[in-house]
């Protein structure tokens, strides 16, 4: 039996340090306590080896960026030879204009791009060159919905202030009446509608956007406003290379990247439409990491490698096997799972399971067989995924379905 002794000793010192131990999303504590690794030594592929010394296969690939694996020679080798250069200096290095160009060249929403490090970083400035450009102030987004940790938005609103919430409305995700409900009611006053490319949301079955949601979002929407937003921070390059907005037909005036653009480099980026570029050089964006040029460097690799590897279809080939594996491991023990969202994300969920027991039960068994998966959390796929990898993890799930079984 696997024991996370030394996991168990770290989390004990970081909660004496560290105010909650872990901020947020990579807190051990929300996943299954005191039967989980909390502390990672090392990565490579699709693995990863934790402070006790066990071997997982991940489905969580830290939590989107890692689309190649981890420790990817091609990105590595990039970093490095950038790395003997420098990285941060006191002008950009000119791979921000050689990732501009390519952005540029890759998503079909973007006639420009500006780069930032987070998430956050580019789903708040959205919504500011929004707001700058229409000189609106009222933004939409869908209930329940991430976009970071921006005061307009952050899901915990602790040390928030009332004024900073006021501007914000939110409609159910795939409801359009709903969505031109509030444009009837505030239409003049809304800068953006804000929107992830499928319902993403922590603990909830995933859901794709409507024919009929897609459509509202495009026929509403305009460049002098309201404005529509992508959201593509997390689904940005696991649907298609072009951007989400290709796969689900939505026609974004900004599009939001950032996770897997640069396998686990820190960077993002705000692409947009030429209508925007003006007002989007009139907002102040700037941080001093923000060129930093072995994450422009890791970017370059990444996406080269995507095109070059057609990663992406070998991802989706990969996802439809642990699918399909998951599935007929579900049914043959009758019982009844929700494998929802795109293959390349998906999550899972056990029926009659509101307090999440099973998929606790499942994962802590997973972890004990050698996989890393997440019980309310989506998970990721990445290119260094192989189906021996899909069979190995399907003899791990077989008996972490069998444990379910046994507790019901
Ligand atoms: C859809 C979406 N938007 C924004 C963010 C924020 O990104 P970051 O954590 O890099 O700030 C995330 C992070 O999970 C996300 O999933």
């Amino acid at each position: 039996m696997r024991l996370f002794t030394q996991s168990q000793k770290l989390w004990a010192e970081a909660q004496k340090l560290v105010p909650g131990g872990m901020p947020a999303h990579l807190s051990p504590q929300l996943l299954v306590r005191g039967q989980s690794p909390c502390f990672i030594e090392r990565a490579e592929g699709c693995r990863f080896w934790d402070v006790d010394g066990h071997e997982y296969i991940d489905y969580m690939c830290a939590y989107g960026p890692m689309i190649l694996g981890y420790n990817h020679p091609k990105v590595e080798a990039a970093v490095a030879a950038q790395k003997k250069k420098g990285d941060c200096f006191s002008l950009p290095s000119p791979l921000w204009v050689e990732l501009a160009k390519r952005m540029v060249d890759l998503i079909t929403a973007a006639d420009w791009v500006t780069f930032g490090k987070n998430g956050t970083d580019v789903c708040n400035l959205a919504v500011r060159v929004a707001r700058a450009h229409t000189g609106r102030s009222k933004i939409l987004m869908a209930q329940g919905s991430y976009h970071g940790i921006g005061a307009w938005c952050t899901p915990i609103i602790t040390g928030v202030t009332e004024e900073e919430r006021l501007q914000v409305l939110s409609f159910p995700y795939n409801d359009p009446a709903a969505l031109e409900n509030l444009l009837k009611q505030h239409g003049p006053e809304v800068a953006a509608v804000i929107i992830t490319p499928f319902k993403h949301e922590t603990s909830h079955d995933q859901e794709m956007p409507t024919e009929a949601f897609i459509s509202g979002l495009n026929t509403l929407t305009r460049p002098e406003g309201p404005l529509l937003i992508l959201d593509d921070v997390r689904g940005g390059f696991r649907l298609d290379l072009r951007g989400s907005a290709e796969y689900i037909g939505l026609k974004p005036h900004l599009s939001c990247f950032s996770k897997a653009m640069g396998n686990g480099y820190p960077i993002s980026a705000l692409c947009g439409a030429k209508e925007l570029m003006s007002s989007a050089s009139k907002v102040f964006f700037t941080g001093s990491f923000f060129a930093g040029a072995e994450a422009l460097a890791a970017s370059l690799a990444t996406l080269q490698e995507m095109v070059d590897s057609r990663s992406l279809e070998h991802i989706f080939r990969m996802g439809e096997m642990l699918k399909q594996g998951l599935l007929d491991q579900a049914a043959s023990l009758g019982l009844k799972i929700n494998y929802t969202g795109p293959v390349t994300i998906p999550f899972m969920t056990f029926e009659d399971d509101k307090k999440f027991e099973k998929s606790r039960a499942f994962c802590a068994r997973a972890y004990q067989e050698g996989v890393f998966f997440h019980p309310y959390h989506n998970w990721f796929l990445s290119a260094a995924h192989q189906e021996e990898d899909i069979r190995e993890t399907l003899l791990a799930t077989q008996k972490a379905f069998e444990a379910v079984k046994e507790k019901a």
